[in-house]
């Protein structure tokens, strides 16, 4: 399974959804610089091998943990890489904020799994367009292998465990729940029959706004497509998803309806 280090308790149980599909686990550790925008903190992402590594021997180890470097992943620097081109999708949601990211994310796990040739690539659900995007490259581009995920690994105020918690200060750690709670509250509202998506997705934005975020969506999409309400059909699963920042930490999360 592909991540970026900093382990936390979320990235540690994909080793256990993993372990389900396949007798040997090989973990990776990259910062890919593909996946940053220039004004984004690859610089200052936290990188951690020597605790990371503990954590894993802690946790029962993996068979392999891999960690290349620069020049292993980009033999030809990343300006002169070969670069995977996502559909629209990519462009939407995290991406209209982020250009070039999920391609560049594309870019490094393709990589990474021509490399480790896996049967399995074990992903976890709070990148939850990253895994849709993901999947579709491997279904598009005929890549043997197949995409299990793993549930979202939350705290237990219901904050979504993520690498970028550590960039909140302590009085926006208080706050920061507030977007696991405010995406309950639509899901809630789905549950219960609301179908006015866009009206709920503004009053979430509004209520994100006054508990101190600084929302960039909060967007109610089909599950399992991510397409947007006006192709929904009866029966469909549904999904809202948000992102949104606090201080300098941008948080994603989501609720499957
Ligand atoms: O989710 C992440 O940490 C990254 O986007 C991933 C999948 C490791 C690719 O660099």
């Amino acid at each position: 399974m592909p991540t970026m280090g900093n382990l936390h308790a979320g990235h540690l149980s994909l080793i256990e959804r993993a372990r389900e599909d396949a007798d040997r686990v090989v973990y990776s550790i990259f910062v890919n610089p593909m996946q940053f925008g220039p004004d984004e903190d690859l610089d200052g992402y936290p990188r951690t091998l020597e605790s990371d590594e503990a954590a894993l021997g802690k946790h029962g180890g993996v068979d392999l943990l891999f960690l290349p470097d620069l020049r292993t992943i980009y033999p030809y620097g990343t300006d002169s890489a070969v670069s995977v081109s996502l559909p629209p999708l990519g462009n939407d949601l995290c991406g209209a904020s982020r250009p070039g990211h999920f391609d560049g994310v594309a870019s490094v796990v393709l990589r990474l799994m021509n490399i480790v040739m896996p049967h399995t690539l074990v992903l976890g659900d709070k990148d939850y367009q990253q895994r849709v995007l993901l999947q579709r490259m491997l279904e598009d581009l005929h890549v043997p292998a197949a995409v299990v995920s793993a549930e979202i690994y939350r705290e237990p105020d219901g904050l979504a465990m993520s690498s970028r918690n550590g960039y909140l200060t302590a009085e926006e750690r208080e706050v920061a729940p507030g977007l696991h709670a405010e995406l309950g509250s639509v899901a809630q509202a789905l549950r219960d029959g609301a179908c006015d998506y866009a009206a709920l997705e503004s009053v979430a934005m509004a209520n994100l706004a006054e508990r101190g975020f600084r929302s960039d969506y909060v967007s109610v999409r089909r599950a399992h497509d991510l397409a947007p309400p006006d192709v929904f059909e009866a029966g469909d699963e549904r999904i809202v998803l948000a992102a949104a920042w606090l201080g300098k930490a941008r948080l994603i999360d989501n609720i499957r309806v």
